[in-house]
Parts: structure tokens; C-alpha cells; sequence
């Protein structure tokens, strides 16, 4: 369903990304991985629209994304894809209810009964029934990144992009995090694309990407 083709990215002479060809299924959960300064953060960011390739195409469905612009790149991004990045990237000075609900108040469709509902169900089912009305700085690092999740889904996105989403976490509070994906997998028929630099979490995947000289390496 999301399909990348041919992608070149380049930063002046430094080729970072050569010809990659991916195609990530619905309801899949893929990881990439590499060294540090591969291309992961790059390719994520290209299949996720938030760059773009110097050449070729990257396409949801029979959809080309990579012409997309200006109000349609960004309704895209909205209704489409949830993003998960290292750090969090709450909104310090809003609740969790807050931050979970902005993508819904963005897209501007549902009534604001309608988003703080769906909102809470989201956090009830992460776990954060009792972390509703807390702000960023009054949660653990685990509970941020669980509210960082409920964010990513709240307009039910086609796919899911995480960049290290573990990666400032401790050990149970990663193995948790890599847990929930799966569960969200199973449950939601949930898409997920992953880099990762937690072994354990890239082998658990359906689908196992390595970049090394800006190609795929399977
Ligand atoms: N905006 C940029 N300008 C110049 N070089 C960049 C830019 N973004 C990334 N790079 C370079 O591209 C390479 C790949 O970066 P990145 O995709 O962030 O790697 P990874 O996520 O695998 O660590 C690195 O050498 C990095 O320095
Ligand atoms: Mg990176």
C-alpha cells in the first residue's frame, strides 16, 4: 500500500539514499535499520512526506505523494500519517488530553465531544487512564511516549512513522513501547514503519530493512 520507487536523496556531493525500492503492506509492521548516519531518519522522513527525494516517487495506494503541496501536502500529513519521533515533542504546556486531541482540532472534522471522547479512549487504552490532565513534565518518559503514540493515531492514520521512538527510554519502558505496537498491529490493523536501533525490536518485525551505502540491504 505505501510504495517507495527508485528514491535518491542527495546533500550536495554526499549521496545519502541510491536507488531505494520498499513496499510497506497495511497492517505491517516494518523496521529500518542501520548505522548512524545510514540514511534512516532520511528515508523515514521521505516516505512520511515531510521531505523530498531528488528523484523518484513514493506513492499511498494509487496515490502519488511525492507532488504533493502546500494545503494538500499538509491535509495529507494530518489525516494520513502519525509520526513518533526520540524525544516526545509534546506541547510542554498542554495536558495529555490537549496534545492527543491538537491533531483532531487540525483536521477540523469532528466536534470537540466527539475528539476529547476518542482522545480518551485512545489514553484509556494505552494505559493512561490516570494521566489524562497531566502535562508532558508531570509524566515519565514512558508515559510521554505512549501519549506521543495515542497523538499519532488520533485521526486513525494510514500509517504510522517512528524514529528511534525507544531510544531515550530505559529497557522495560522500551520493551513496553515495542509491545504496544504489536498490540496495535493485531488490534488496529495498525501499519507501522520503524527505525530502530533495538535489535530485538527489528527482528520482531514483519518486514526487516537494513540500509548500508544508501541501498537496502534485506
Ligand atoms: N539537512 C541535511 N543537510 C546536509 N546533510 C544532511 C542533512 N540531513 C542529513 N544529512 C546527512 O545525511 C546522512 C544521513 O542522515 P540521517 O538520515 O539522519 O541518518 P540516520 O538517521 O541513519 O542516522 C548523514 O551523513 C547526515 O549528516
Ligand atoms: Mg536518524
Amino acid at each position: 500500500m505505501l510504495r517507495a520507487e527508485n528514491i535518491v536523496k542527495r546533500y550536495g556531493n554526499l549521496v545519502v539514499l541510491k536507488s531505494i525500492n520498499l513496499i510497506v503492506e497495511q497492517g505491517k509492521i516494518v523496521s529500518i535499520v542501520g548505522a548512524s548516519g545510514a540514511g534512516k531518519s532520511t528515508l523515514l522522513h521521505i516516505l512520511g512526506t515531510l521531505d523530498k527525494p531528488d528523484r523518484g516517487k513514493v506513492f499511498l495506494d494509487d496515490r502519488e505523494l511525492t507532488n504533493l503541496k502546500g494545503g494538500q501536502l499538509a491535509e495529507y500529513r494530518n489525516r494520513y500519517v502519525g509520526f513518533i519521533f526520540q524525544f516526545h515533542n509534546l506541547l510542554p504546556e498542554f495536558t495529555a488530553l490537549e496534545n492527543v486531541c491538537i491533531p483532531a482540532y487540525l483536521a477540523n472534522h469532528a466536534s470537540d465531544k466527539d475528539v476529547t471522547m476518542r482522545a480518551t479512549e485512545l489514553l484509556e487504552r494505552l494505559g493512561l487512564r490516570d494521566r489524562l490532565h497531566h502535562k508532558p513534565s508531570e509524566m515519565s518518559g514512558g508515559e510521554q511516549q505512549r501519549t506521543a503514540v495515542a497523538r499519532a493515531l488520533m485521526n486513525n492514520p494510514s500509517v504510522v512513522f517512528a524514529d528511534e521512538p525507544s531510544g531515550n527510554l530505559d529497557s522495560r519502558n522500551a520493551e513496553e513501547l515495542h509491545n504496544l505496537f504489536f498490540r496495535l498491529r493485531d488490534e488496529l490493523n495498525q501499519t507501522f514503519v520503524i527505525v530502530t536501533h533495538n535489535e530485538e525490536l527489528a527482528n520482531m518485525a514483519d518486514q526487516k530493512v537494513e540500509i548500508k551505502d544508501g541501498m537496502i540491504v534485506e
